[in-house]
């Protein structure tokens, strides 16, 4: 599979099969990932790779957490969004409430509900920054996991990246033993999605480039 193919082809994969995924292929994942750059090459990551049981304890952990504290997904929770943004995600919602709708599961909780079971992965990749930088090298991080996410998709494994976990850093911590220094910014789902979910046929949009895009 080529770049172009991996970066046309990968979408973020909310229904996944109990199929595991081998451990050889969890470690090709992360050799391919850690081969992003980084600023003067510090590499200020640290991935925790979570497997099998594992996954199901933690998810468990974080339904608890959830449940006592509340914190969701929508951006708003903090400020209100400006008009472009708020079109932009209802038109997210406009193309994947029918299926979530199809599906059978609730619109309103699903993601917030999936999001903490990781969609059932077999598999989750943690992501974490050093506190010694800025949380601005997050950038880093975040182009780890791009890297990540496309290697994924030639390895023929399915991924969905999960922030929402962060609101539970604490019980993540905890629960793996991340040393205190490094601070959890990102988590991956990896797996292999089932085909005929009808949650896995969405594919999300993108605003035209005019919108996005300025040349001088
Ligand atoms: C930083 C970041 C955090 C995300 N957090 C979540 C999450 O908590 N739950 C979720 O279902 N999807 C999450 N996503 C996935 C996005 O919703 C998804 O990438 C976006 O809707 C575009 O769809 P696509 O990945 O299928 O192209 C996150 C993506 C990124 C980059």
């Amino acid at each position: 599979m080529d770049v172009s193919r991996a970066i046309e082809t990968r979408k973020s994969c909310r229904d996944f099969s109990d199929r595991p995924v081998d451990e050889k292929v969890l470690r090709r994942l992360m050799e391919l990932t850690c081969r992003a750059p980084s600023a003067i090459n510090l590499q200020p990551w640290l991935f925790t790779v979570v497997m099998g049981q594992e996954v199901r304890r933690l998810s468990r952990k974080l339904h608890k957490a959830h449940a006592e504290r509340g914190v969701g997904c929508a951006p708003d929770n903090v400020r209100p969004l400006p008009e472009l943004y708020v079109e932009r995600r209802k038109e997210l919602g406009r193309g994947f409430v029918p299926l979530m709708q199809e599906a059978g599961v609730d619109p309103a909780t699903f993601i917030d509900q999936g999001s903490l079971s990781f969609y059932n992965a077999p598999a989750v990749v943690v992501a974490a920054l050093h506190r010694v930088f800025p949380e601005g090298r997050a950038l880093d991080v975040g182009l780890a996991v791009g890297w990540l996410l496309l290697a994924a998709a030639e390895l023929g494994l399915d991924t969905c990246p999960i922030g929402l976990i962060c609101a539970y850093e604490d019980e993540i911590k905890d629960f793996l033993n991340i040393p205190e220094d490094y601070q959890v910014v990102l988590s991956v789902a990896v797996g292999y999605g089932k085909p005929d979910s009808p949650i896995n046929r969405f594919r999300s949009p993108r605003a035209p480039l005019e919108q996005v895009v300025r040349w001088y």
